[in-house]
């Protein structure tokens, strides 16, 4: 099945997206699309497996996802974008997954357990967590996976999946395969990888001004106090961000960086320009659709209707697998 050409991708719905999660994952899907079939979807059950007591945020984190991606250059009419829970086959999918998986294959999996201790998770449908996974992957019988390497293991259980249920019941399921991709390490603000929860982010849809405001307070080299002082580029989170953001880092930054004659703010202040510059268009398109929220709305109303024209004539093929009505 190497010659599948069809990607499903999924991210849960955090709301607006930070530079990491550009980086690491949407902008690779912008550039997927131009030679696969590609399926972005917004996990919202997901996101309930953790943030199931107050769910009132999640239609406006779901929006500013959406308005993401469209802004950031997925194009609706060529990729589906669209909400998990509209698309309800994944639901009857997972169902049937439940029934043929052993339970202790998905306690196995890793983080599972650290998770649930960790997070005081104990529900039923959190266990399922990686099922439901394999249900978003398998109903489009995707070939490929985009994702990071913490996600390896759900892959490894999709294709378990998939084979079981084909050795059970006769080839429906091709085996999907991670695509891993190699994305620069982006650092937050406080030098740890960036990420909401430590609120050290720098959001696409930041202001100029506040990606100015943001970077000013990001660390340094601890050793670097003022100008005059040597630096060391090779530690500082941000010369981090100038290599991806600035072309030049290696002979405008690093030099005067190591011999003391940039200070941090100047720094600071070129990388600014230069995250500006690169953030401009997507942010640009970021405002306008704000204001039209219609287009937004239409788009996951179209990549919904996509999305179940391939599920739903996938589980056509399940439920005479498995001699279900219809
Ligand atoms: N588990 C993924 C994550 O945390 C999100 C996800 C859900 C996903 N379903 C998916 C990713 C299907 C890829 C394919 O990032």
């Amino acid at each position: 099945m190497s010659d599948n050409r069809i990607i499903l991708s999924g991210m849960q719905p955090t709301g607006r997206l930070h530079l990491g999660n550009y980086e690491g994952a949407l902008k690779n899907w912008v550039a997927l699309q131009d030679e696969f079939e590609m399926y972005a979807c917004i996990v919202d059950w997901h996101a309930l497996t953790s943030d199931f007591k107050d769910t009132s945020e999640l239609p406006e984190r779901i929006r500013q996802m959406a308005i993401d991606y469209l802004a950031a250059g997925l194009d609706p009419e060529r990729t589906a974008i669209f909400v998990q829970s509209h698309v309800k086959e994944h639901a009857e999918l997972h169902l049937l997954f439940s029934m043929i998986i052993p339970v202790p294959w998905l306690e196995r999996v890793p983080s599972y357990k650290d998770k649930a201790t960790e997070l005081g998770l104990d529900s039923y449908g959190f266990l399922g967590y990686p099922l439901l996974q394999a249900a978003d992957i398998l109903i489009y019988r995707a070939g490929w996976v985009p994702v990071g390497k913490d996600q390896l293991p759900h892959i490894e259980l999709t294709r378990e999946v998939a084979r079981r249920f084909n050795t059970l019941y006769g080839d429906v399921f091709p085996e999907p395969q991670a695509k891993l991709t190699h994305f620069p390490a982006v650092p937050g603000l406080d030098g740890r990888k960036m990420s909401k929860s430590y609120e050290n982010e720098i959001s696409l849809s930041h202001s100029e001004d506040e990606t100015r405001k943001r970077l000013k307070r990001m660390f340094t080299d601890p050793q670097k106090l003022r100008k005059g002082d040597p630096g060391r580029p090779e530690i500082c989170p941000v010369y981090a961000l100038q290599t991806i953001y600035n072309p030049g880092h290696e002979t405008e930054i690093a030099p005067p960086c190591r011999t003391g004659a940039l200070g941090c703010v100047d720094c600071k202040m070129t990388l600014a320009d230069k995250l500006n510059d690169t953030l401009r268009p997507i942010r640009r398109r970021r405002t306008e659709l704000e204001g039209d929220p219609a287009t937004v709305e239409q788009a996951l109303t179209v990549g919904a209707d996509r999305a179940r024209a391939r599920a739903s004539a996938t589980m056509v093929k399940v439920r005479k697998a498995m001699h279900l009505g219809t």
